[in-house]
């Protein structure tokens, strides 16, 4: 393997392989990644439109020990998909390999490499639909070269499922990093580093920055590699919201570096709702809360996150073209419901229960509370969905039952009425489209 990679970065992935695993839990359970659910993928990077059939290829680069991978092989097993897996570390590999084989899986190819080499191995790789890159371009001495070394192996209607680490949210995280460098000094044994930082934790003051944030981290809880990996990294940053836009975004061959590229966020259990100031600030809305609605997205994104605090890593969609998200508005969609076991009936009898009229909505899964206005027709239209009829044969459906005095309304008319109603659930991804030429392989 050519040595392109940070020595120290491989040696930490070697000694202490990231997520830790015991691929003998894969008898009992199978784990899901949030930017890997088919369903997802499906609705915001190939517009409801891909079946995962035809040679469907997947990359995950920096795949550790195979969460992604085994989640995606899983739901394409019964398909002609191959999942590459890559990664610089042997010791992740061996065990993101022993869950496949456990599992069964003989859908994955095994890559030991560098990322950073990916542009080389394009002629024997060749290129992906779908590349997942998580939680690993902030540990590379040049992230940006490693995003280009992705975008080299990316089809040109491909997508990447990328998450890296937030700056707000991990404010008390870089302060305990920066603690232990002064406490650890010259030790370069780990074990005596991560036992160093075990014993600050347990007495640290409840005014430091990181036990003030505590509750929205969890690595430094699971062992050895969670404290390292949060807390030792050699080679950790993060990113705003913002510098993503400009840097992922921005304008391609611009004087900022720019790639040009649309970007779709979605937090894991949240959806894009943390990005959204009506969202974040919904319990208890400030007067200005229409007129933040209408600045541009990006503005509201950036002011979201300063807003919650609670954003600790981006993950996002990042597509070649804005058109690649399902579109709201074409009668020959499907609209499901997903990540709850939610009904039509069910979701018609909260946004129902007003009459009509707006009503708080308290969604306990993302913690999310916000005024929604349900239309004249929401909680009918709600009613109907069932993941299998489009909207034009839920809307047919909704004027043969209509017993009104004027004309029953029209697609346009039902649209607009239930955009509300669909705009809160798709932000917090509990309610997708996909176009039926593409039957999505099932999931889980
Ligand atoms: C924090 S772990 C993330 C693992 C996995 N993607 C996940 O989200 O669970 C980072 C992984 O990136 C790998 N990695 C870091 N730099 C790399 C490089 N230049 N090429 C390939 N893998 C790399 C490490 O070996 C490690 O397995």
């Amino acid at each position: 393997m050519p040595d392109n990679y940070l020595p120290e970065v491989r040696n930490q992935y070697e000694a202490l392989p990231y997520p830790p695993c015991n691929p003998e839990d894969d008898r009992k359970r199978l784990v899901l990644t949030w930017l890997e659910d088919l369903p997802m993928i499906n609705h915001y990077c190939f517009a409801g439109r891909q079946s995962f059939q035809n040679g469907f290829k997947a990359l995950v680069a920096g795949g550790g020990t195979g969460d992604a991978t085994i989640f995606l092989a899983e739901q394409l097993r019964h398909t002609d998909a191959q999942v590459v897996h890559l990664d610089m570390s042997e010791a992740s590999i061996a065990l993101a390999k022993e869950r496949a084989q456990i599992r069964g899986l003989t859908n994955i190819q095994w890559v030991h490499d560098s990322l950073l080499n990916l542009p080389a191995l394009a002629a024997q790789l060749g290129k992906f639909d779908y590349i997942n890159c998580s939680g690993v371009l902030h540990h590379l001495a040049d992230p940006d070269l490693g995003f280009k070394a992705l975008l080299s192996v990316l089809k040109a209607d491909g997508a990447i499922g990328l998450m890296v680490y937030a700056t707000s949210g991990r404010t008390g995280v870089y302060q305990m990093q920066e603690l232990m460098r002064l406490v650890n000094g010259d030790e370069a044994d780990a074990q005596r580093k991560i036992a160093n930082t075990r014993d600050l934790l347990a007495s640290l003051p409840a005014t430091n920055w990181f036990k003030r944030s505590e509750d929205l981290h969890h690595d430094h809880k699971a062992g050895d590699a969670g404290i390292y990996d949060l807390l030792l990294h050699s080679q950790d940053r993060s990113y705003s919201v913002g510098e993503l836009f400009d840097w992922l975004g921005g304008e391609a061959g611009g004087a900022k570096g720019g790639h040009g590229m649309h970007l779709a966020f979605t937090d894991v259990q949240r959806g894009r709702s943390p990005y959204l100031p009506h969202m974040v600030l919904g319990a208890k809305p400030p007067d200005m809360t229409a007129s933040l609605r209408k600045l541009p997205t990006r503005k509201q994104y950036e002011m979201a996150e300063l807003m919650s605090g609670s954003i600790i890593t981006h993950s996002l969609y990042v597509t070649r073209n804005a058109g690649c998200t399902a579109p709201y508005g074409d009668a020959a969609y499907v609209p499901f419901f997903y990540h709850e076991p939610l009904t039509g009936e069910m979701a018609a009898q909260v946004f129902g229960s007003n009459k009509g009229q707006p009503f708080m909505l308290r969604h306990q899964h993302s913690g999310v509370s916000v005024m929604v206005n349900p239309g004249k027709y929401g909680a009918k239209i709600l009613a109907l969905i069932d993941g299998k009829k489009t909207f034009g044969e839920i809307f047919d459906q909704f004027r043969t039952a209509w017993q009104g005095k004027a004309a029953a309304p029209d697609n346009t008319v039902l649209f607009a009425d239930f955009a509300e109603s669909f705009d809160v659930l798709n932000a917090l991804d509990r309610l997708l489209l996909r176009h039926p030429s593409a039957e999505v392989t099932a999931a889980k």
